[in-house]
């Protein structure tokens, strides 16, 4: 049996903490910044009472070392369409943004910036170049929509947020293993990323790829590009997961399995390797509905296994200790 992940804040060692959490006395890791009385800490390489003193020497109730995520005004450079509903973007973004979103599992907020703030909704990061981000964006619903006619191609750009991966340390710490990589529909832009970042650390992939709700596969000839094996099929479901099942209970199992789509696809990957008796380190992406990004709003709170209530877009934890 694989360790359990220590639930962890997805903002430790970035310029966003200590947060707003601190400043009200709900910070995820440090037990003094909770209200009590004795140290905790899941040791990150730095002391978040020791940086919120610090910084609170400025004068209101945020220091003025505190930093927010920062907006960016910026436009639409380029746009293609690859299924009735799904539009790649690409847009500039300043040169720190883009050290930020190099992340694996960064997300971004995007709205028109004239509309009023509950109009942003998450976004992940497909691929930063220079200070160039991609992102690929499903034409939904209200959020979407006006996003993608928004006027002049302008839009704002709120980052970077870090949390679009749940199981994220085994994606940063494995180097040299062999990983299965699942992604269907929607799934496809965070999985990039995912497999740059395993590529980089000496790993071998293979990817299972489904078109899902979306109808379209279109990451395939980049992941083979990028050295990955692919294996692309007409339906997770009918297909893909019968394959899965086949590698998971073969001689040589994978070393971690991601799984990026919906939750319902992460579900039955966890089935197939209860079927097949494996217990693998798994991380998926999260896909909570998030409204504010900074621990405050409550709209993607869920529980873990063991009843405490966890933030998902900040908390960093493995998918199957949540109870979905
Ligand atoms: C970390 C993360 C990364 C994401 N990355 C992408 C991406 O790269 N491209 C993309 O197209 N979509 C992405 N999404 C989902 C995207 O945020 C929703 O599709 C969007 O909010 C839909 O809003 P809407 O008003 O257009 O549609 P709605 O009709 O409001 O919603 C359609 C569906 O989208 C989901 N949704 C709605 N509001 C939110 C919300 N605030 N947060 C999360 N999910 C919501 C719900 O499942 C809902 O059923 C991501 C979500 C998360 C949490
Ligand atoms: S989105 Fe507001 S608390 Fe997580």
């Amino acid at each position: 049996m694989y360790p359990k992940l220590a639930v962890n804040c997805s903002d430790i060692n970035s310029p966003f903490c200590p947060c707003l959490l601190a400043d009200t006395n709900h910070c995820i890791s440090c037990s003094h910044l909770r209200g009590l009385p004795f140290c905790e800490c899941n040791w990150s390489g730095l002391c978040i009472l020791y940086e919120k003193q610090w910084q609170s020497k400025g004068s209101g109730w945020r220091g003025e070392n505190n930093l927010e995520r920062w907006d960016i005004t910026t436009y639409i450079s380029r746009r293609e369409q690859f299924a009735p509903n799904i539009h790649l973007l690409e847009f500039e973004v300043s040169e720190e943004m883009a050290r930020e979103l190099r992340t694996t599992g960064s997300f971004v907020f995007m709205r028109r910036p004239d509309d009023p703030q509950y109009f942003h909704f998450p976004v992940g990061i497909m691929k930063i170049q220079d200070t160039t981000a991609t992102v690929v964006i499903e034409a939904i619903g209200p959020k979407s929509i006006r996003l993608l006619e928004t006027p002049d191609n302008q839009i704002l750009v709120r980052g970077p947020y870090y949390n679009g991966v749940l199981g994220q340390p085994w994606i940063d710490n494995i180097t040299c293993g062999t990983i299965l990589l699942v992604a269907g529909g929607m799934g496809q832009p965070p999985a990039l990323p995912i497999a740059a970042k395993l590529l980089a650390n000496g790993n071998k992939l293979t990817a299972v790829l489904a078109p899902g709700k979306i109808g379209k596969i279109f990451i395939e000839k980049e992941l083979q590009d990028m050295g990955v094996e692919v294996h692309s099929v007409e339906s997770m479901r009918r297909n893909g997961l019968g394959m899965l099942s086949q590698w998971l209970g073969g001689e040589s199992k994978p070393d971690l399995v991601v799984s990026a789509g919906p939750d319902d696809q992460h579900h039955a990957v966890i089935n197939a390797m209860d079927a097949a008796g494996v217990n693998l380190p798994m991380a998926v992406t999260n896909n909570a509905t998030m409204c504010c990004g900074e621990g405050i709003c409550g709209a993607c709170e869920c529980e873990t296994q063991d009843g405490h209530p966890v933030k998902l877009c900040k908390v960093q934890t493995g998918f199957s200790q949540l109870v979905t």
